[in-house]
């Protein structure tokens, strides 16, 4: 009998091939459309791998009806679609897609930072429907990034590489995070302060920390009431560290100037959401890591995971 594994979207045969030769590979049909939980537990039951996405609720019902599963490898770096704690308790090894994914995310950031700034998304978008009647002296003017100061929430390898692109705006950096990046300020001048110092200095405040009971919310009224009016948010991390009902309050009081999310709380963005009627606001899918070969890669690093695992050896980005 072969070992049975469970992916939770259609993927490419060229990533599937290496495991079909050895393993019961089983596969939700769709690319973009998430597997319903029904059929989720169903397979997941059966299951000695489980191959997911962000979509796809990994928790302690799943496991307690998946005896046999030994690996979730998840299809993106962050992983709090996933409960770990009861991954640990059953004994079940989790894996994610670090590294692969930096310079293509932080090249993302870098595009919805200047988009949102020189309001892109709002000019194309008046070009397309026809509302360009004229050229104007002040038309579609907004925030110039070169020489800002930049502020990252979360200064991990993403963190950095997007810090990295705003030296070359000659940009001074600010950052927080939980550690201090001793060898980025000395090589590169990136300066570590305090939340609150950073969000009341920084023309740009830029979200990259992981999703966890410490983040979620953490940029709520208060911080956004701390930061200058004319400052700009960016969000490429998760949804749930915004407070939206106050992002909202604060983008249409004109307390901060605009917003650029690639992320939100409830995904895909349904179309009643308050944030879609503001014109401050660039929204994107969700498409941080969305370059051709970073995404193959990242299969890559998963099919690899989950053959090691199967085959007993130690899977590398092993996150528990
Ligand atoms: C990640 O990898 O966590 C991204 O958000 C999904 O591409």
């Amino acid at each position: 009998m072969k070992l049975r594994i469970f992916v939770t979207r259609k993927l490419d045969d060229s990533v599937i091939a290496p495991l079909r030769e050895k393993f019961d590979v089983r596969m939700w049909e769709s690319e973009s459309e998430s597997v319903p939980r029904d059929i989720l537990l169903k397979e997941a039951a059966e299951a000695d791998a489980l191959w997911t996405v962000l979509a796809d609720s990994v928790d302690r019902e799943l496991f307690e009806i998946a005896p046999k599963l030994k690996v979730v490898s998840n299809l993106a770096v962050g992983y709090n679609n996933i409960d770990l704690e009861v991954a640990k308790e059953r004994g079940v090894i989790v894996t994610n897609t670090p590294g692969v994914l930096t310079e293509t995310t932080a090249d993302l950031t870098f595009g919805l930072l200047l988009a949102t700034a020189r309001r892109l998304m709002e000019a194309e978008n008046d070009i397309r429907t026809g509302n360009w009647t004229s050229w104007s002296p002040m038309g579609y003017t907004g925030m110039d990034v070169g020489g800002a100061t930049l502020g990252i929430i979360g200064m991990g390898r993403i963190g950095e590489a997007v810090a990295r692109r705003a030296k070359g705006f000659d940009m001074r950096v600010l950052y927080h995070n939980r550690s201090r990046k001793m060898d980025a300020e000395v090589e590169h001048g990136f300066e570590y302060v305090e939340l609150d110092t950073l969000l009341k200095s920084v023309d740009y405040v830029v979200i990259l920390a992981p999703y966890t009971p410490e983040t979620a919310g953490l940029i709520g009224a208060r911080e956004l009431g701390m930061m200058k009016k004319t400052a700009v948010v960016i969000n490429v991390a998760r949804g749930g560290i915004v407070d939206e009902t106050a992002l909202y309050e604060a983008l249409k009081n004109g307390d901060i100037w605009a917003a650029g999310l690639d992320v939100f709380a409830t995904e895909p963005v349904p179309q009643d959401n308050p944030l879609l009627t503001l014109p401050n606001v660039t929204v994107l899918p969700h498409i941080g890591s969305a370059s051709i070969k970073t995404r193959i890669e990242m299969m890559n690093l998963n099919a690899q995971a989950i053959m090691d695992v199967l085959e007993g050896r130690e899977p590398a980005n092993r996150v528990v």
